[in-house]
């Protein structure tokens, strides 16, 4: 029951953000478009989701969030009526050509409609070209594809959209998580600023670029001075993320003040090399993650991590399954629907993860 209210109250916050055009990231929103395939879905009725076929690219499936984000889909599209059978998830494992191979697969399976979490964001325009050609709507997920990709979208109003949160909100929330502990608590060298290392996911994901710079800005924003001593590429990885914020805080030691990471998996990852180099969150070093995973959200509360960033994967997942079944029925879609990231921190950490449950 509660689950449902959860799921309830989230359709609606996409809906409203639907109606409201909210968010704007490199948005190309237009209004709904009526491109043939739509018509010819027009006539789909709730009745008849069953029997569409629904093909479902994930870039990389050991990815902790988007593990969490695939199950939700599928929970949440067998709920609104489509068959488990006819629903088919597929792993990209991080490989551009296998991803594009198994859209080939899905085009010529006849899927009536597609959501792809690309393994390169920058691959979405020959990947539309393909989809727009054999007719499928599809629906964009987690990357999210540049400006210009989605102008096209919208200038030949074409069936495809993005579903996703903004990240620059991702990021300046982890900044002001940091703000809001103040100079005199952060700054334990006492030179005046703050001193932090960056542990960034994939840079060819606008998720890791935009993090990256909001969190910063947000501080500078705030008046800090601050002072990267590193800025790694981490993947996303948890193993990785460890090693990259080990070999860090073995060259800088006790000068690093704040650890920035894009993503909750690296956070874990950096969180074990904090507490083997001897060092104590809250005590002489702050760390930020972004996702609210489960385990993160525990050590917030207990204290072990500063703070995350809510990235919401049931608006995400849920909202990505609506504008779906939107095109099977001939409504059409905003070519950019946004909702919103939730800060995190000892405050709220309990109830953030009772929503999780
Ligand atoms: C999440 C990461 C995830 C990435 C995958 C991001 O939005 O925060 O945890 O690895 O998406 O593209």
């Amino acid at each position: 029951m509660k689950k449902k209210l959860i799921s309830l109250a989230l359709v609606m916050t996409m809906c409203i953000a639907l109606l409201a055009g909210c968010g704007g990231s490199s948005s190309a929103s237009s209004s709904a478009s009526s491109a043939p395939a739509a018509e010819a879905a027009a006539e789909a009725t709730d009745g008849d989701l069953a029997t569409k076929k629904v093909g479902v690219c994930i870039y990389q499936f050991s990815d902790n969030f988007m593990t969490l984000f695939r199950n939700e889909l599928e929970r949440y599209l067998v709920e609104q009526g489509f068959s488990k059978d006819n629903i088919t998830i597929v792993d990209g494992a991080n490989d551009q050509a296998t991803q594009s191979g198994q859209i080939d697969n899905f085009i010529a399976d006849n899927v009536d409609v597609l959501i792809i979490n690309l393994v390169n964001s920058s691959s979405a325009a020959t990947v539309t070209d393909k989809v727009v050609a054999a007719g499928i709507p599809l629906v964009y997920i987690n990357r999210e594809p540049d400006a210009d990709e989605q102008q096209r979208w919208a200038d030949n109003n074409w069936n495809i959209c993005y579903v996703g949160c903004d990240a620059r909100q991702s990021g300046t929330f982890q900044g002001e998580i940091i703000g809001d502990l103040g100079l005199d608590a952060v700054d334990f060298n006492k030179n005046g600023k703050i001193d932090y290392i960056m542990i960034e996911g994939d840079p060819e994901n606008i998720d890791a670029a935009y993090r990256t710079e909001f969190s910063v800005k947000a501080l500078t924003d705030a008046g800090f001075e601050v002072n990267c001593l590193d800025d790694q590429v981490g993947m996303w990885d948890q193993v990785k993320g460890g090693e990259l914020v080990a070999n860090s805080l073995s060259q800088h030691g006790n000068e690093i003040e704040v650890v920035f990471c894009n993503n909750d998996a690296m956070a874990l990852g950096a969180l074990q090399a904090i507490q083997n180099a001897g060092r104590k969150v809250g005590t002489d070093i702050y760390l930020v993650g972004v996702d609210a995973l489960t385990e993160v959200v525990e050590k917030v509360i207990s204290g072990e991590i500063t703070g995350t960033v809510f990235n919401n994967h049931f608006a995400q997942a849920d909202g990505a399954a609506d504008a779906a079944i939107r095109y099977l029925k001939g409504e059409g879609n905003e070519h950019n629907i946004q909702c919103d990231y939730t800060k995190v921190t000892a405050e709220n950490a309990q109830e953030i993860l009772d929503s999780l449950k």
